[in-house]
């Protein structure tokens, strides 16, 4: 199967009422365990690489890493995907190394901490889009600013993220905004600021409406009914994970995530990706752990990463079941890039 766009596999997503989760990868045991359960799923995938992990793998390893999966698993639709880029030359250098879709995350400044205007957003994004479709490469574009509206602060977890306290009207989508955004810069999808933030923290208590506002999502998409809706920051913070990583040495302290309930709900308002990163990397570093833990003479990495791989199988598998993406494999029929440059 040859990659896809974003802009073909949300399409497809929207026709048949399911959504598609965008798991991160820096290495070949993550693809492996995404890939691994995509195919026992027969469903589509979204990959997504942080500018953090091109610069981790480094982009000729981490290109020739997504060609050797994409023959490995040949029955999956791929969708190789920048995850928050920063400016024009970080999206484009992605789209020479074989990405299909970039996000140009322009609610931050190319700091990746500042807050943007709108002015700033929407010309960074429109001309990131104008190029990514004259390439047939899909584009995602980010109003609001990820943040907590319980502490108002932005999330600086993975190393980027808003610094300062922000007001409710940044922490939240302004949904008549979103719908200028969108027309004013073509993109085929939109991440909603909404309360939630990247990493483990994201929630004191399990959230409900004053805390995670689905609200947005629901109003968004009722003014936009035919724009593919993002939810970043949607790791669930699985209590069980926590409590591996805890009684096997680690130090989580009591947290929430997004629960999958509230996901499927936002699924059933035009939400089409779902960003998730922390969930794996609680599972592959639960499965390090237990070995290493349970086996103190053991220290063959294929051993521990094994168990780690094995827990984030079964994680991206469960998502695939509760998102519906699980069964559309072979629905989809790549359409090359050079074709999709003059469908957008
Ligand atoms: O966007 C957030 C993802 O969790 C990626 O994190 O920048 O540490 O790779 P990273
Ligand atoms: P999590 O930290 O909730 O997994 O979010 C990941 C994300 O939004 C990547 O863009
Ligand atoms: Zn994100």
């Amino acid at each position: 199967m040859a990659r896809i766009t974003l802009r073909q596999l949300l399409d497809h997503a929207a026709e048949h009422g399911y959504a598609v989760p965008a798991f991160n990868i820096s290495n070949m045991e993550m693809g492996l365990a995404i890939l691994g359960a995509a195919r026992e799923a027969h469903a589509p995938v979204i990959l997504a690489a942080s500018r953090g992990a091109r610069s981790y793998a480094g982009d000729k390893l981490l290109a020739r890493l997504i060609d050797g999966l994409v023959e490995t698993f040949p029955e999956v639709p791929v969708c190789m995907h920048l995850d928050h880029g920063n400016n024009l030359a970080t999206c484009a250098t992605a789209i020479q190394h074989g990405f299909t879709s970039v996000m140009m995350d322009g609610s931050l400044k190319e700091d990746g901490t500042t807050p943007a205007d709108y002015a700033y957003n929407m010309e960074i994004t429109r001309r990131v889009t104008e190029m990514a479709h004259a390439c047939g490469v899909s584009v995602e574009g980010e109003l609001g600013v990820l943040g907590s509206l319980e502490t108002g602060m932005g999330d600086q977890e993975d190393g980027h993220g808003a610094t300062e306290r922000l007001s409710e009207d940044q922490l939240l989508t302004d949904p008549a905004e979103a719908e200028r955004f969108v027309k004013d810069t073509g993109v085929d999808a939109l991440a909603i600021a909404m309360g939630t933030s990247h990493g483990a923290y994201k929630f004191t208590r399990k959230p409900d409406g004053a805390i995670l506002a689905m609200n947005v999502i629901e109003e968004i998409n009722r003014r936009l009914p035919n724009t593919h809706l993002v939810m970043h920051g949607s790791s669930s913070v699985p209590e069980d994970l926590q409590q591996v990583i805890n009684s096997y040495g680690g130090d989580i302290r009591p947290t929430w995530g997004v629960p999958v309930e509230e996901i499927q709900r936002g699924i059933r308002s035009g939400v089409r990706k779902v960003n998730i990163d922390t969930d794996n990397r609680m599972a592959m570093s639960a499965g390090v752990r237990r070995v290493l833990v349970e086996n103190t003479g053991e220290f063959d990495p294929r051993k521990y990463l094994k168990e780690g791989m094995g827990l984030m199988k079964d994680l991206c598998r469960a998502r695939f079941e509760a998102f519906g993406t699980a069964g559309h494999a072979d629905g989809i029929v790549p359409v090359a890039l050079e074709a999709m440059a003059g469908r957008y």
